[in-house]
């Protein structure tokens, strides 16, 4: 495996060979490593793996952690080899962003519910910088995971709507044996907060296994299930959507997903459902 840090000797290597990208901020963890072993069977074994690792400064709102965000970079590269990447891009942000570099807004309706509301910009950043690394690495195949639902369904949009030669394929969410979701941020729950959190799985799964077609009565029963086990989190939004539009849905007869942000203090968790359509 080789570290490439410019986008020069980036685009040099484009060898012909089938490619498949797994964008990341690094601080990468076991689900991370899945959603690169996932890309390196897509890959196959003549095709090129090449995860990136950016912490992308544009889709960090002000007092968000761009800053703190673990940077992890020796630990990144070796889980990464082990996961089968062959290239690993880690360009400083002078590389990507340049004075004036235009920004991609991603302006559509998927971003009106969600993180869309709590995050003004973050998805514009995420337009931005993917868009960038398509046109930069020219992947065939682009490897997301479904932990971040809204982003997979912005994406694919950008995708559609740009005409942009590249495969988008979502992944399952991995998760820690008591529910919970693997993410970069869980690294900063204290004991308690963490003993907690496994609270907004349960509450997802409550609220998917419910039978009412409302979704008013699933919403607070969720609601209070993380209320009573997850004291020391404050829920920002828990919605139950159109999976395709990402539209508020009164009555689920149509695919669904429910999703919710909690924050743990300055720590924020997102997990989400995917829910049938009750015929
Ligand atoms: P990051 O948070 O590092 O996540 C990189 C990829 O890993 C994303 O596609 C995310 O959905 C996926 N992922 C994270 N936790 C996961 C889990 N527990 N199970 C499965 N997949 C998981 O998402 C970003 O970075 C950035 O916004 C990025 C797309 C790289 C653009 O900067």
């Amino acid at each position: 495996m080789i570290v490439i840090d410019n986008a020069k000797d980036m685009r040099s290597r484009d060898n012909g060979k089938p490619c498949v990208l797994v964008p990341t901020m690094g601080a990468l963890h076991a689900g991370h490593g899945k959603l690169i072993s996932y890309g390196r069977r897509l890959a196959g074994k003549s095709g090129s793996l090449i995860v990136s690792i950016f912490i992308n400064p544009t889709q960090f709102g002000p007092g968000e952690d761009f800053e703190a965000y673990p940077r992890t970079l020796d630990e990144d590269c070796s889980l990464c080899a082990a996961a089968g990447a062959d290239i690993v891009f880690h360009p400083s942000v002078a590389e990507i962003y340049h004075e004036d570099s235009p920004e991609i807004t991603a302006d559509t309706k998927l971003i009106k519910t969600l993180c869309g509301p709590t995050r003004p910009g973050h998805f514009d950043g995420v337009c931005t910088v993917v868009k960038k690394l398509f046109e930069l690495i020219k992947p065939d195949i682009a490897v997301f995971g479904k932990k971040d639902y809204q982003q997979l369904a912005v994406i694919s949009r950008m995708t559609r709507e740009l005409k942009l030669p590249v495969r988008i394929i979502g992944a399952e969410t991995v998760r820690e044996a008591d529910g919970l979701a693997m993410s970069s941020r869980n690294r900063y729950l204290d004991a308690e907060q963490r003993a907690q959190a496994p609270a907004i799985r349960k509450a997802l799964l409550k609220l998917k296994k419910d039978t009412t077609p409302e979704t008013s009565a699933r919403i607070k029963e969720a609601g209070d299930i993380i209320a009573r086990e997850a004291p020391l989190g404050t829920i920002t939004y828990l919605q139950v959507v159109d999976r395709g539009t990402m539209q508020e849905m009164q009555t689920i007869d149509r695919p669904a997903l429910a999703a919710t942000a909690v924050c743990f203090g300055k720590t924020r968790l997102i997990d989400n459902i995917e829910i049938d359509a009750i015929t």
